[in-house]
């Protein structure tokens, strides 16, 4: 419960940075939701926003509210760009993908002038690796990736729905998670599993957050670095 009041603190206090007329990635996630439900609360009362979504759950939660979606067609750039995180570690090295989205994200986040992640206080760390690096790969590439990931120390695990299937993402992959402790070097890690073929996304998001808000149940941070 103290947990979904900061979030929602979290996602209100991102509100604030939304302008009429801007447009806006939505991330996934349940912080990333509390901001999806309180930005339709505004566009139901008068403002005007163009939304791009981060995952399919994120643009039907959108559509139902009657927040307006486009594409990186039409709209090449976004404003600002809202989404949660599984870890926040100093310089606002994140790693996400907790909820599958990581690649849908990333692009969004990559095409927003300012990426704000809001987080409830339980996600800060001193340095990433507690929570499992998501690595999202094509089906076909899968054994030969989790060799490479596992060559580099990790304990690499599939992942899988409640029913026991692989987890399929919005783009068709699977999702390996990555765990191997504290990581030394987030930027070098990162090149090493970009380079593995097969690989299409990792959930380090390393120099992309503006601003980070932390909160808990009564108090919220803005974290710049
Ligand atoms: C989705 O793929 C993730 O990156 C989420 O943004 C992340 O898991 C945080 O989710 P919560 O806001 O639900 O903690």
């Amino acid at each position: 419960m103290a947990h979904e009041i900061a979030k929602l603190l979290a996602a209100r206090r991102a509100l604030s940075f939304i302008e009429d007329g801007m447009a806006v990635g939505l991330g996934t996630g349940s912080t990333a939701t509390l901001f999806i439900r309180e930005l339709g609360e505004r566009v139901r009362t008068g403002l005007h926003v163009r939304c791009i979504a981060s995952s399919k759950a994120s643009e039907e939660l959108a559509t139902s509210l009657g927040i307006t979606l486009t594409n990186f067609e039409e709209c090449p750039y976004l404003d600002v760009a809202v989404d949660g995180a599984d870890e926040v570690a100093p310089g606002l090295a994140l790693i996400k993908g907790g909820g599958g989205a990581l690649l849908r994200e990333k692009i969004v986040a990559s095409a927003a002038k300012k990426f704000i992640v809001v987080a409830d206080k339980s996600k800060v760390v001193d340095h990433l690796g507690g929570f499992p690096v998501p690595v999202e790969v094509i089906q076909m590439a899968c054994p030969l990736v989790m060799r490479s990931l596992s060559d580099l120390g990790f304990e690499v695990l599939p992942r899988r729905t409640s029913a026991g299937g692989y987890y399929i993402t919005d783009e068709g992959n699977f999702i390996l998670d990555c765990k191997n402790g504290p990581i030394a070097d987030p930027r070098m890690l990162a090149d090493k599993i970009r380079a593995m073929v097969g690989v299409v996304e990792h959930g380090l998001f390393l120099g992309m957050a503006t601003v980070a808000l932390i909160a808990d149940e009564d108090q919220l941070v803005e974290r710049t670095s």
